[in-house]
């Protein structure tokens, strides 16, 4: 794959949760890169809006992502209007924080019907028009919290488990059509992901987790609108990697993000070694 591949013009990207934070300094990136973009959110008049300096080079989609029908009808607009899909960026998201036992049902299917089941809509709905094409790029934005855990996010770090799993077996399915896929892992990025306005903790209150979970929503509130990610930094990282010939199947963004995942996985490697023997133990001999 060549840099503009495959007709070395612009390419086309698909960004979903586009309006604000990671998803629109994506798109802002692509944009001056000279490429051009489906704007898609859960407003298209705040789409609308945020895009409107880039004139006909964007096409605002109204999409939440946890609606199958609505991913469907967003595919075939961006296709009615561009013939093509390149890149696809499943960066819709928000996390569902507080401890495991805090949170209800409810809570925490809503939080996979958008992190996870969202995900899925999208890729389905454009997966068909990548392998028409023989070429495609699918940016999944994981997290540091898709490769390891942390104590108050449970629920959103097994969402971004499901997404690595997810994307790391549908990788090798796709790649004979010239599609690759990175997980992208940032770590704290500086948007509007602890705020308010999108973070969501679970309603329950019980006595033995109290002090657990002030100190848990103490530090989040702590990173709120002071994280030293900076994503249009971001942006610009993938618009790179859309061009690699040989994009890497996870990246991972943020010198906190490489420090954690590292420690992580020194960590992991040093545990099989040392409970090898019990492991090997299950071998048959049948
Ligand atoms: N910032 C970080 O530190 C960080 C770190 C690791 C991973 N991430 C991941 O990066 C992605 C973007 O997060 P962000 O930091 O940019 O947060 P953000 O500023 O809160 O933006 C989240 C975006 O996702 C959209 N969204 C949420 N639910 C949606 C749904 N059901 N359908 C469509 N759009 C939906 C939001 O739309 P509305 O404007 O309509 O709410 C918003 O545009 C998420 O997947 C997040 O998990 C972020």
């Amino acid at each position: 794959m060549s840099a503009k591949d495959p007709q070395n013009g612009p390419r086309i990207w698909f960004v979903t949760g586009a309006a604000r934070g990671i998803g629109f300094e994506i798109a802002r990136a692509a944009l001056a890169a000279g490429d051009s973009v489906v704007a898609t959110g859960r407003s298209r008049e705040r789409l609308e809006a945020v895009y409107a300096p880039y004139g006909e080079r964007v096409l605002a989609v109204e999409l939440d992502v946890a609606e199958e029908a609505q991913a469907e009808a967003a595919a075939t607009a961006a296709l009615e209007r561009f013939g093509r899909i390149d890149v696809l960026v499943n960066n819709a998201g928000y996390g569902q924080l507080g401890l495991f036992e805090e949170n209800g049902a409810g809570e925490i299917e809503r939080q996979f019907a958008t992190n996870v089941f969202g995900t899925f809509h999208v890729t389905r709905a454009v997966l068909p028009a990548m392998r028409r094409q023989r070429s495609g790029r699918i940016f999944n934005l994981s997290s540091v919290g898709g490769a390891l855990g942390f104590v108050g996010a449970s629920v959103y770090c097994a969402t971004k488990f499901a997404i690595e799993g997810f994307s790391e077996s549908l990788a090798p399915e796709v790649e004979p059509f010239g599609i690759h896929i990175t997980i992208v892992e940032p770590g704290f990025f500086r948007t509007d992901f602890l705020d308010g306005s999108s973070v969501r903790y679970g309603d329950r209150t019980i006595a033995d987790y109290a002090a657990l979970s002030a100190d848990a929503k103490r530090t989040y509130d702590g990173h709120n609108h002071r994280q030293a990610g900076d994503p249009a930094k971001l942006g610009a990282a993938l618009v790179e990697l859309a061009a690699a010939e040989e994009p890497p199947l996870r990246y991972a963004a943020g010198s906190d993000a490489v420090d954690a995942i590292l420690g992580s996985l020194a960590e992991r490697q040093g545990e099989i070694e040392r409970w090898r023997q019990l492991s090997v133990a299950t071998d048959g001999t049948f």
